[in-house]
């Protein structure tokens, strides 16, 4: 797949010395950006180690500002350069061609390729893929020999607590797990009975990537279990208690991997020297999972826009690839379609908004930025920003290309073949909830009902007030996971300010049918959830018997004492293990 790094360097003209110099600046700049990158991420540890929550979040959101800064230090480093040669098409295509030979032997040569592609598409504001400029598929370099390995591998006749133990004992912790022996003899126990399930015999295999994963409050090992043919992957959660590092549970089905590595989290600090290399092994037990979602999880989600973007155009260069119209409630700010074969919504901000959205293009932008700079806490999807990009107009259908210039002109046009779109948001679709609960049996409702209080709950914990909490609002993924995707109404829970209605005084006051007090822009009252937050009838009644509290003002100043105080909450990504959980 390097086909296009080297057939450049062998085909395109020697690069000028002006060029070789906008080479290595941006090569000196994708340097920065790494180190710094690595430099966060090697944070993870000690931050771990000793507990400290607020520099953990702290280091997720300054790692997620270094791309756009060194980007723009090299755009402004090639403009210096380049001066007036800075929009010469060929003396672009010939830095491509010498970029290809510094990157070719990076270990992350295909996240260096990606950085160069983004300050091309800067320079050039390029509509679609220019492919004499751009890497049409950034790639991975050979696998250099001799590097430390990926994970490390036990084969064993049984799993027992030893193998365990020497699995976690290989992690150079300066803190001492808590419980050592307690801990690997529970999951060797959870390990045998997965393992017992499998129809396989023989010697079981247990690769351990060396490379811990940190997010939030917890540290994840992550490896895959082996008995002849079957792979089952291998998850284990630890925390740090006071006590030391504990082990919280051990997920063996790609189900929970998936969920632990799912698009509504925060993108995971862990430091990997081969990217490629991890990803292929992530995907070797969590084959669902595309390949983009995954360098997302590892933080690199801007090789995650390349990956998936090429993966899309080449579906659509299929006869029968056709976007549709979302599922569910057209939006009022957003208008959304999808590709049915493809898990994937796309995201346009109208042109303008009917009452009573009275909020702005600008304002709606910062909402999204707002999500993915915050912690998720796997309740709010993951969208990744696309400019400029240009699909076939054969495959929308004549009325959903129509719908799309009447709401959002001056975001999509078509030019002859082609439909370009200005600015995109895409993210992975789930059922909207109002959908899934028409068609749901009741005992499905109920439990999704039940999530959907949850998650409600969750965002509150981390200080997320939703703000349209309407069931279309909201949707379920495959793992019955309730999230939100809707964020033009979203604003910190701590800012909000919860009221009871006021009594009426008078009978004018009593029958009117505005409010008759004043609201101002943050007043929330809970009371009125009642009617909202989902349809009349059991289903209803399921969800208050478990979530209420949500209608009781008391809670949210609860919510809103705990925040107050600075506590960093976390959510779990996993069910915790009753074996392994202290009293
Ligand atoms: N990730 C997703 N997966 C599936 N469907 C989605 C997704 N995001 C949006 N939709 C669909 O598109 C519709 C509009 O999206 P969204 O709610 O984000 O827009 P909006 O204009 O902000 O809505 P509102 O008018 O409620 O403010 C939703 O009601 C839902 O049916
Ligand atoms: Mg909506």
């Amino acid at each position: 797949m390097s086909a296009i790094g080297s057939e450049s360097t062998l085909n395109l003209p020697a690069c000028p010395e002006i060029g070789n110099r906008a080479v290595a600046a941006i090569h000196a700049a994708y340097d920065r950006y790494h180190g710094g990158f690595e430099e966060i991420t090697r944070r993870a540890r000690e931050r771990f180690e000793r507990r400290d929550w607020r520099g953990a979040q702290a280091d997720a959101t300054e790692r997620l500002a270094l791309y756009r800064t060194h980007v723009d230090g090299a755009v402004a480093d090639v403009r210096d350069i380049l001066q007036d040669a800075v929009m010469e098409r060929t003396l672009w295509a010939a830095m491509r061609g010498r970029h290809a030979l510094g990157a070719r032997g990076r270990p992350d040569a295909e996240l260096a390729q990606t950085f160069f592609n983004s300050v091309t598409r800067r320079v050039f504001s390029t509509v679609g893929v220019d492919a004499a400029i751009e890497y049409l598929a950034p790639s991975p370099g050979p696998a250099e020999p001799g590097g430390p390995p990926l994970h490390d591998r036990e084969r064993v006749e049984t799993v027992d607590s030893e193998v365990i133990r020497r699995i976690l004992e290989r992690f150079e912790w300066s803190v001492p797990y808590a419980s050592l022996r307690r801990d690997a003899s529970i999951v060797a126990r959870i390990i045998t009975e997965a393992v017992d399930r499998l129809p396989a015999t023989g010697p079981v295999e247990i690769d351990v990537v060396r490379s811990v994963f940190y997010r939030n409050k917890g540290a994840y090992l992550v490896g895959r279990v082996r008995r002849g043919a079957a792979v089952l992957p291998l998850v284990i959660p630890l925390l740090r208690a006071e006590r030391g590092i504990v082990v919280d549970a051990a997920l063996l089905s790609p189900n929970e991997a998936s969920i632990v590595f799912g698009f509504s989290w925060s993108y995971f600090r862990v430091d990997v020297p081969r990217p490629r290399e991890l990803i292929e092994f992530l995907s070797s037990i969590m084959p669902l999972k595309r390949i983009d979602e995954l360098y997302n999880a590892i933080g690199y989600n801007k090789h995650g826009k390349t990956e998936l973007y090429r993966n899309l155009m080449t579906y659509l260069e299929l006869p029968e690839a056709r976007f549709a119209f979302a599922e569910g409630d057209e939006g009022m700010v957003m208008a959304v379609f999808t590709l049915p074969a493809f898990n994937l919504v796309f995201k346009i901000i109208k042109d303008s908004f009917g009452a009573p959205k009275n909020t702005t293009r600008q304002a709606v932008m910062d909402k999204y930025h707002f999500v993915f700079v915050r912690d998720r806490v796997g309740r709010l999807a993951d969208a990744q920003e696309f400019e400029h990009l240009e699909f076939p107009r054969r495959c929308f259908p004549e009325d959903l290309l129509a719908y799309l210039l009447s709401v959002a002109a001056e975001t999509v046009r078509v030019e002859g073949d082609q439909v370009i779109v200005r600015h995109v948001y895409t993210e992975r679709r789930v059922t909207p909830l109002n959908i899934f609960l028409r068609d749901a049996e009741p005992g499905a409702a109920r439990e999704a009902v039940i999530e959907y209080g949850n998650a409600i709950k969750d965002l509150a914990a981390a200080d997320i007030f939703t703000g349209d909490m309407l069931l279309k609002n909201f949707g379920i993924t495959r793992n019955g996971r309730v999230i939100c995707y809707d964020y033009d109404e979203l604003c910190l829970l701590s800012e909000c300010r919860f009221r009871r209605i006021p009594a009426p005084t008078t009978i004018e006051e009593e029958f009117a049918a505005e409010p008759w007090f004043f609201v101002g822009e943050q007043d929330v009252f809970p009371e009125e959830f009642r009617a909202f937050l989902v349809p009349p009838g059991e289903v209803r009644d399921g969800f208050l018997e478990a979530h209420g509290d949500l209608l009781d003002i008391e809670f949210w100043h609860r919510v809103q004492r705990r925040l107050a105080q600075g506590d960093v909450v976390d959510v779990f990504p996993y069910r915790r293990s009753a074996l392994l959980r202290r009293a």
